[in-house]
């Protein structure tokens, strides 16, 4: 059989990280360029056709919408080119989570789409990124991924990109979880165990890519919330906001009132959690104050979906809360 096709997007990270000694516990992200990285990978005997591009090379906390519209298009033309049978991007850690939703949402889903990362530098000792490459390429080649969304690969585990999150800074086991529905695959030295069949049969996009990203902030609620940072918040540009509250999406009683006000003016409220394992059910009172549950989506994925469908002009808080309930319905 043919090997696959894959299409190495690379954006940086600590999977391409250097720190100039095995040992030194400071690094900088994004050092390796994909022809080296690919020069490396070589060695390592896969059964894959490998291409690269480098979309970036910086730390994954600087990714955002500049980044996301160029590799966007690069795997949307990817998807569309007869040659490709499947795509890596290799990406920081950090926010992998959050490209990975938004690509997830924005693009149809007939060929494997893999992020990947590491938790450990190039050079250092246990660097965990080719074993981690070498398992996405696997992934990215294999066609029962396909149908699955947008996907990461950490470790031996496969993950969504609506459940994945990264729960520890530092150290590369279990970095990286599926809430609610842990990972969706185990890559073994023998074999790739999927579990369940595809989700997304439909295969194509949900949201069209948006020309621009409203502004929506993350607001982190703590034990005495002054109301007046909301009040600071709600500027003009602001269309919505999202609440990471405490425990189950909840926040102080004058913040709650504050921002209940703003959601009267126009402002879509989303509560999420702080809560890592933080699912945000509707309660009754958010009907009253017209805010919208983020259920299962912590504070960074909300955000990504309330800015698509404000691009898409979905503005009505029901409508918004439908989206919630199934983003990819
Ligand atoms: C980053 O996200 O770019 C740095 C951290 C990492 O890749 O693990």
């Amino acid at each position: 059989m043919a090997s696959p096709r894959i299409l190495v997007l690379a954006t940086g990270g600590t999977i391409a990280g250097m720190a100039g000694s095995a040992t030194r516990h400071d690094y900088r992200p994004g050092q390796i360029g994909i022809e080296d990285y690919l020069a490396r990978a070589s060695e390592l005997g896969l059964q894959a056709e490998l291409s690269g591009r480098q979309i970036a090379n910086i730390g994954s906390e600087d990714i955002g919408p500049p980044v996301w519209s160029v590799l966007h298009a690069q795997i949307a033309a990817a998807l569309a080119d007869d040659e490709c049978d499947g795509i890596v991007v290799t990406h920081g850690t950090d926010t992998a989570e959050e490209t990975a939703f938004l690509l997830d949402l924005t693009l149809p889903t007939q060929k494997p789409i893999v992020l990947v990362g590491a938790m450990r530098p190039a050079d250092a000792v246990g660097y965990d990124g080719l074993r981690n490459f070498a398992n996405a390429v696997r992934v990215a080649g294999d066609g029962r991924a396909a149908g699955r969304g947008v996907l990461v690969v950490m470790g031996d585990r496969v993950f969504a990109a609506r459940d994945v999150r990264k729960v520890r800074t530092r150290g590369s086991d279990d970095a990286f979880r599926g809430f609610p529905r842990g990972s969706v695959a185990l890559v073994t030295p023998s074999a790739l165990e999927w579990f369940g069949a595809p989700w997304r049969e439909q295969g194509g996009a949900r949201y069209g890519y948006p020309e621009q990203l409203a502004d929506v902030p993350v607001v982190y609620v703590h034990a005495a919330l002054d109301p007046n940072l909301i009040r600071r918040v709600g500027t003009p540009e602001t269309r919505g906001v999202v609440i990471a509250g405490v425990g189950e999406g909840n926040m102080p009683g004058p913040v709650r009132d504050q921002l209940a006000d703003m959601a009267r003016q126009g402002l879509i409220v989303v509560r999420a959690s702080r809560v890592d394992e933080g699912l945000v059910d509707r309660e009754p009172d958010d009907d009253a104050a017209g805010f919208v549950a983020a259920r299962a989506l912590n504070p960074q994925k909300a955000r990504l979906l309330l800015q698509l469908l404000l691009a898409e002009g979905i503005a009505d808080p029901a409508a918004i809360q439908a989206a919630f309930d199934d983003p990819y319905s």
